[in-house]
C-alpha cells in the first residue's frame, strides 16, 4: 500500500520502560522458575503507539511524561533515534518514569504485566494544552488510558473542538464517564477490554458483533475489537465483520494491541478507508509480533507493504 500522503497523528498517553523476561513457563504462585533471557527496552501504550505510527509513515507529536531518574533516559534516547519530536515530553521533577514488569512465556509467546505508571499519571491539562496547535494540525487522535485521566479528557475535548477524529484504544480497561463514549469516533478494545465495557465475553465474531453493538448502543460511532490471531472484528459506518490476522510465527505478542493501534491511526491519517487501514495495521501488527519487544518490534514502512 503505496503512500499518497503523510497524515500527522497527535498520541497522548504512557512512556514506560519495560522490563521484560522470557521464561520456557510462568511460576506458579510462592513458585520460583529460570527465565532464559531479560530485555530493557522502551515500551508504554501511548509510546509504543506513537513508533508504530511514526515508523509507518506518519508524522507523529507524542505527549507524555517521564521522570527524573534513569528510565527517563530510556525514553529522551527512543524519541531522538526515532527522529520523534521531544517538545511535548514533559519532566515531573523527582518523579519516576512509568515501568512495566512483563513474563513472557516463550513457548507459547504469552505475557503478564505489571505496570507502575509513575509520572504518566501527573501528565496535566495544562500540558495537554500547550500542545494545542498541534491538535488543530493534526488528523487524528490517539489516545489509551495509561496516563492521567485529566489528559485523556483534554485531549478529547481539544480533538473535538477542531474536528478531529479521535480514537479511544480503552487499554488498560478502566472505568470511564459514559458521556465520554459520544465524543469517540474509533473505540478499539481487545476481547478482555470489550468485556470489561459489556459484560459480554468475547470470543468469536458472533460475540464480538453482540459486543461492538452494545458499545454503539453507548454512543461511540465505530468499534474495532482486536481479536489476536484471528485478526479483528469491525463494525463501522464503512464495513461489518472479520479481517484475518496475517499468518505469521509469533514469538512476543506483548504490544500487538499498541502496533495495531498505531499502524490503524497512520493510515486512517493518510485518507485511506477503514478497511484499508485495518489491513494495513494488521500487517504492521503481524510482523511485531515475531519480534521480541514492543516499541523496537515495530516494523517500519517499507517492511509493511511487503507483508
Ligand atoms: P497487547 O495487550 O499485548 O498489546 P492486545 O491484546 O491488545 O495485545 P491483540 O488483540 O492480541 O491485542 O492483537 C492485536 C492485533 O495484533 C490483532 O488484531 C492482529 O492483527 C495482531 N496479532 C496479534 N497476535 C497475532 C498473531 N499471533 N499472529 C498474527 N497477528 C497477530
Ligand atoms: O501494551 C504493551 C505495553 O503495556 C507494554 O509496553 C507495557 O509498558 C505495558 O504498559
Amino acid at each position: 500500500m503505496e503512500q499518497t500522503k503523510r497524515g500527522k497523528v497527535v498520541v497522548t498517553g504512557s512512556f514506560i520502560t519495560d522490563i521484560a523476561v522470557f521464561t520456557s513457563r510462568f511460576p506458579a504462585d510462592g513458585e520460583t522458575v529460570p527465565g532464559r533471557s531479560i530485555q530493557f527496552g522502551p515500551g508504554g501504550k501511548g509510546s509504543n503507539q506513537a513508533t508504530a505510527a511514526s515508523r509507518a509513515g506518519a508524522e507523529v507529536i507524542m505527549i507524555t511524561k517521564i521522570g527524573t531518574d534513569f528510565m527517563g533516559e530510556i525514553a529522551r534516547t527512543h524519541y531522538k533515534n526515532e527522529n520523534m519530536t521531544q517538545k511535548y515530553v514533559y519532566t515531573q521533577e523527582g518523579g519516576e518514569t512509568g515501568s512495566a514488569i512483563i513474563e513472557i512465556n516463550a513457548e507459547t509467546a504469552e505475557n503478564r504485566i505489571i505496570v507502575l505508571k509513575g509520572a504518566n499519571d501527573a501528565l496535566t491539562k495544562e500540558e495537554i494544552d500547550q500542545a494545542e496547535a498541534e491538535f488543530q494540525e493534526c488528523d487524528v487522535l490517539l489516545t489509551q488510558l495509561e496516563a492521567s485521566q485529566i489528559s485523556v479528557l483534554e485531549s478529547i475535548r481539544l480533538a473535538r473542538r477542531y474536528g478531529k477524529t479521535v480514537v479511544l484504544n480503552p487499554a488498560p480497561a478502566g472505568e470511564i464517564d459514559e458521556a465520554l463514549f459520544g465524543e469517540i469516533d474509533y473505540f478499539t478494545p481487545n476481547e478482555t477490554e470489550a468485556e470489561f465495557y459489556t459484560g459480554i465475553r468475547v470470543t468469536d465474531e458472533q460475540t464480538a458483533e453482540r459486543a461492538a453493538d452494545r458499545l454503539l448502543d453507548k454512543g461511540v460511532k465505530n468499534v474495532i475489537i482486536t481479536l489476536g490471531k484471528i485478526g479483528v472484528y469491525a463494525k463501522t459506518k464503512e464495513f461489518q465483520g472479520i479481517v484475518p490476522a496475517f499468518r505469521v510465527k509469533a514469538v512476543d505478542t506483548t504490544g500487538a494491541g499498541d502496533a495495531f493501534n498505531g499502524g490503524f491511526c497512520a493510515a486512517l491519517a493518510e485518507g485511506k478507508s477503514v478497511r484499508d487501514a485495518v489491513s494495513f495495521a494488521n500487517a504492521l501488527a503481524a510482523l511485531s509480533v515475531t519480534r521480541r519487544g514492543t516499541s523496537p518490534a515495530m516494523p517500519y514502512r517499507g517492511e509493511i507493504e511487503k507483508c
